[in-house]
Parts: C-alpha cells; sequence; structure tokens
C-alpha cells in the first residue's frame, strides 16, 4: 500500500495507443476504443480503492475532429454508450463525473446526457472523475483570456476603468477562468504508447505536473500498470524550483 500523503492527488491519463492496439491484432480500430474503455473503468476502480481524489482522462481532442467521420462518429456514440452503462455503478461509488472541453462542438444529444450525468454525481466526494472532450490546452487558455477580458470591459463603465482592472488582475485570476478553475493542477501525467508529447493537453495547469511516458498501448494499461504508475511517482522528489 502506497502511504496516503505520497498519492498524486490529482492523476491524468493521455489515452494514446488504442488504434495501435486494434491493428496488432487484426481488428477495426474502434475495437481498441472499446478496449480503453474497459482501461478507464480499471483505473477508476483502483482510484477509489488506494484514494486517489482526482483522475482525469484526455478522451478527445480539438485535433481530433480531424479523423475521418466514421471514426469521430463511433468515438462519440462509445462516449453515450459508455456513460450510461458506467453512471449506476459511478453514482454508487461516490465518484463525480465530469465533462471539461468545448461542449459547442458536442451533439446536443450527447450535452444533455453529460448535463444528466453530472446533475447526477454532482454530490460524490470520493473521486472526481474528469473526461476531457473536446479539449485542448490551447483552446482553454484562449477561452479563459476571453472569458476574463469580457468580464472586465463587463464591469466597467469606462476604458480606464477597463484598463486599470486588467493591469491589476494576476495570474491567479487568469487560472479561475480556465474550464479547470476548482480542479487541482494534476500531479502525474501518463502518457502511453510511446509518445512523448503533449499533444496540445493541459498547457497551463501542466506547468510543474511530474511526467510518465510508458510503452504500454492504453487498453492494456489496466489495475498494475495504475499501481506501478503510483509507486513511481511517490518514489519522485518534487522541488518547484526550490531548494530543499
Ligand atoms: C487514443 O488512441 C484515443 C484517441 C485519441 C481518441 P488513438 O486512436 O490515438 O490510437 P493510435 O495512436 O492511433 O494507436
Ligand atoms: C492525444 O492522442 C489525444 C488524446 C489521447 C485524446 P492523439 O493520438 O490524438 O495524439 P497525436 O496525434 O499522436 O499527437
Ligand atoms: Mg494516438
Amino acid at each position: 500500500m502506497i502511504d496516503k500523503d505520497k498519492l498524486p492527488r490529482h492523476i491524468s491519463f493521455i489515452m494514446d495507443g488504442n488504434g495501435r492496439w486494434a491493428k496488432e491484432r487484426g481488428k477495426d480500430r474502434f475495437q481498441g476504443h472499446i478496449e480503453g474503455v474497459e482501461s478507464v473503468r480499471a483505473c477508476v476502480k483502483a482510484a477509489v480503492e488506494t484514494g486517489v481524489r482526482y483522475l482525469s482522462v484526455f478522451a478527445f481532442s480539438e485535433e481530433n475532429w480531424g479523423r475521418p467521420e466514421s471514426e469521430v462518429h463511433h468515438l462519440m456514440d462509445l462516449m453515450g454508450k459508455a456513460m450510461s452503462a458506467e453512471m449506476p455503478s459511478l453514482n454508487e461509488n461516490g465518484v463525480r463525473f465530469r465533462v471539461l472541453g468545448n461542449r459547442e462542438r458536442l451533439s446536443g444529444g450527447l450535452r444533455r446526457e453529460i448535463e444528466a450525468c453530472e446533475a447526477m454525481t454532482a454530490a460524490n466526494t470520493t473521486l472526481d472523475l474528469i473526461v476531457f472532450m473536446s479539449y485542448s490546452g490551447q483552446w482553454d487558455i484562449f477561452q479563459a483570456a476571453r472569458r476574463m477580458a469580457l468580464g472586465i470591459l463587463r464591469r466597467s463603465d469606462s476604458i480606464e476603468t477597463a484598463e486599470k482592472a486588467l493591469l491589476a488582475s494576476t495570474p491567479g485570476d487568469f487560472h479561475d477562468c480556465l474550464v479547470t478553475a476548482d480542479i487541482p493542477d494534476p500531479d502525474l501525467i501518463v502518457r502511453t504508447s510511446g509518445e512523448s508529447r503533449i499533444s496540445n493537453y493541459l498547457l497551463w495547469q501542466a506547468a510543474y505536473s511530474e511526467w510518465l511516458f510508458t510503452d504500454t498501448l492504453w487498453p492494456d494499461f489496466r489495475r498494475e500498470e495504475f499501481i506501478r504508475a503510483l509507486e513511481n511517482y511517490a518514489a519522485r522528489d518534487r522541488r518547484f524550483g526550490k531548494i530543499k
């Protein structure tokens, strides 16, 4: 068992390699995505058992909209199906479910399903499961900048007062405009499938995250790998630019 004070409060996953997992087995890419949902389920279960408080997954990036229409359709459909299949047990286990990203690009039907799941689990406090959908780090920073500027403009009666408010604003005010405002920054980000890049994920929030890159393909990332990632994190020395 890992010491509670050595656990990441927030662990995040760039779930990559579903397509390659399927290809290796002569299956359709979509089978890889289905298997990937099982990995999310296994990680959520392990997070609840170990006492991790926040678990987030990068499920679909803004760039992923550029994939063939059939794959995009399958992924959206899978999201809806996985939500309705998993929600009762997530709710029973005290999991709060949230989706963050550019919701305007999601279909009305999916949006309504997401809202219903979020409302149903809103009071749960054992684990927050955050799914980043239609998300990108640059999009988040851009919408935050716009939101902050609009907020200041709406509260100001002249250019001068707006200018004053803008100059008095802090990075903390900006942080509060990101979609992750009420979620602690990820302590550990795991990227599967052997790629060593950020792919436009949490650009602002990852400023001091620990990173773990593993060759394991996401559909193979299950409980054992999750525990290994926690152990790896527990052995790290985080200094945040200071001297210990
Ligand atoms: C991750 O697996 C899932 C999404 C990005 C939606 P990929 O679909 O990127 O799988 P590979 O990288 O092609 O193997
Ligand atoms: C990153 O995976 C995005 C998600 C896991 C949702 P991609 O497969 O889209 O990333 P690239 O194209 O390899 O950078
Ligand atoms: Mg990929």
